[in-house]
């Protein structure tokens, strides 16, 4: 029904005013400052807004905010909102809240008020429930407000600490992220970044020329491929802002709104697993030492198209990302034999720890596709710390309380069997396919340990070395004696395990796993 006009002449008159200021206010910091942003190649701020949350869903909050802090003649520059919009909205239906720097009011810079908004409506996240995203493109701390602006991080960091499972955080890096700003995404669940506009530092090239002598550009130093490829801080990388918006869309899709909810559930596929394609007996070679790619893999295993990397550039030797197996979103972790021949070294072993971490905050399953010759060794390695970095990873897994479901394809010794989810780490599902080699280590570096002497005395070494190797393979490279002492649950065929999978995730779906009281452990940082 139409609303009939407003007799109230002030009321219209202050109605028409209020439009007005809003209006402007949705401006920001000018048309030029808007026209610069686009000519950057950026959406400003409203532009993203409505093109993440569903039409006509968003609701800003505290749009009236403006500074209060006048040092530096900073009060001319006072302008509602004070260079962030806060508010929720819908996307896809989910209730989600954000907080969207706009560059265009004092380059984005985070002051006290700025830094309060940005707080409070983490607060309503947390209370609510939701998922709570932030849009970074600021200069950092605004500079003339000194402790209001480190308050300001301060608080947010404080909120994202608490915040960390409980709802997810998802950060996407828009514009420049310097200084303390940085630590926001730091600690939130997944950070994307922009290719061309956005890059994260905690100090700029000006300052480390001035500090070390280096001379660096601000792609090389913090662009978004050094961030996906060296220091693993990105997941994703897009190519403008549709691009990376989409991508938040469709990971919000396999994420439950809080720890409180199940893991979602979408409709499962009408062709349930992917029909008519090559065999799995075929994708995995029975070498042990030719590579391929286990992505095909992964593709076989869950709803088709359903796998959604994460950071797919870093640590390339293990995969993570999401899938749908029977439309349940479900965590993969599986090794890469096309790189590095799939071991663990300490940046695989981070990627994989915080992800397992993250799945088992947000009642996630877990599903593991092992193919591991070990952990990677080397002077490097120790140097970096693989003790403690892998270390994270058994703690991970140890930790995890959600379904737990593992299959060892071909090679799995040593430390690195142990840590990929075995049973001893509290997996609900272990299954083995018939070439799965369950060992401390491969047959010739073993042939070579146990039987060294027996191979130096024979007339011919050679030979004597490979009938060693042999009689090691057929006694203990492969999953029979794991599987006879019941640390392997099945032994199976390669094409069946898809269905068996989707068997033991349906009998797990109500897993209870009681821990006991504790306030927290002490993962190895
Ligand atoms: C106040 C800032 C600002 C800041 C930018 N501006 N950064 N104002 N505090 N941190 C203002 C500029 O003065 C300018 O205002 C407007 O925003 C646009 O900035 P430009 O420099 O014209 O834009 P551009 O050329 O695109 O360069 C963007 C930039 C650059 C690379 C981000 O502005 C920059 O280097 N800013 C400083 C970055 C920085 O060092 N931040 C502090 C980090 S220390 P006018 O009015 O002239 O248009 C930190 C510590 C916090 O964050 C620790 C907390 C734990």
């Amino acid at each position: 029904m139409e609303q009939s006009p407003i007799q109230d002449t002030v009321n219209q008159q202050r109605i028409d005013a209020l439009r007005e200021l809003k209006a402007k206010m949705k401006l920001g910091g000018g048309e030029a400052r808007l026209q610069s942003q686009r000519e950057k190649g950026k959406m400003t701020v409203w532009e993203r807004l409505e093109y993440l949350f569903d039409d006509n869903t968003f609701v800003e909050v505290g749009g009236f905010v403006e500074l209060r802090n006048e040092h530096f003649g900073l009060g001319k520059n006072k302008i509602p909102g004070d260079g962030v919009v806060t508010g929720f909205g819908r996307i896809k239906g989910k209730l989600v809240y954000i907080a969207a720097q706009d560059f265009g009011v004092l380059g984005g810079s985070l002051g006290e008020m700025h830094g309060k908004k940005v707080a409070n409506i983490m607060d309503l996240a947390v209370q609510n429930k939701a998922p709570m995203i932030t849009l970074n493109d600021s200069g950092g701390a605004r500079i003339q407000e000194g402790i209001g602006a480190l308050c300001g991080y301060g608080d947010i960091f404080y909120r994202n600490t608490k915040a960390s499972g409980v709802i997810p955080q998802i950060s996407v890096i828009m514009g420049p992220c310097a200084g303390g700003a940085v630590y926001s995404p730091g600690i939130t669940d997944f950070v994307a970044m922009v290719r061309g506009t956005s890059n994260m530092f905690i100090t700029g090239p000006d300052v480390i020329k001035t500090v070390t002598g280096e001379e660096v550009s601000k792609d090389d130093l913090g662009g978004p491929d050094v961030h996906m490829e060296r220091s693993g801080v990105a997941a994703y990388i897009g190519n403008d802002d549709e691009e990376t918006l989409s991508w938040v869309v469709k990971l919000l899709s396999y994420l439950p709104s809080s720890n409180e909810e199940h893991a979602p559930v979408l409709p499962v596929p009408a062709q349930g697993i992917r029909q008519g394609q090559k065999s799995l007996a075929d994708i995995v070679p029975s070498n042990a030492n030719k590579a391929y790619n286990m992505l095909e893999v992964i593709d076989c295993m869950v709803d088709p198209y359903s796998f959604f990397e994460l950071q797919p550039n870093f640590a390339a030797n293990i995969i993570i990302g999401f899938a749908r197996i029977d439309g349940i979103s479900t965590g993969i972790i599986a090794n890469n034999p096309k790189h590095l021949a799939g071991c663990l070294d300490v940046n695989a072993s981070d990627k994989a720890a915080r992800f397992v971490r993250f799945c088992d905050a947000f009642n996630i399953p877990l599903l593991t596709l092992v193919d591991v010759p070990g952990f990677l060794p080397g002077v490097d390695q120790e140097y970096a710390g693989i003790i403690r970095h892998g270390a994270k990873l058994l703690y991970a897994y140890s930790e995890a309380t959600v379904p737990k479901l593992t299959v060892t394809l071909r090679k799995a010794y040593g430390g690195a069997y142990i840590c990929m989810c075995s049973k001893h780490l509290g997996s609900d599902m272990n299954l083995a396919w018939p070439g799965a080699e369950i060992a401390v280590m491969g047959p010739k570096g073993a042939a070579n340990v146990i039987f060294r002497k027996q191979i130096m005395a024979a007339e011919d070494s050679a030979a004597e070395a490979e009938k060693c190797q042999q009689e090691y393979t057929d006694k203990f490279a492969n999953p029979r004696l794991a599987a006879s002492l019941g640390y392997i649950d099945d032994v199976v065929e390669p094409d069946e395990t898809p269905t068996i999978i989707r068997r033991y995730l349906w009998s797990l779906s109500d897993k209870q796993a009681p821990r006991p009281k504790r306030k927290h452990g002490n993962i190895p940082l």
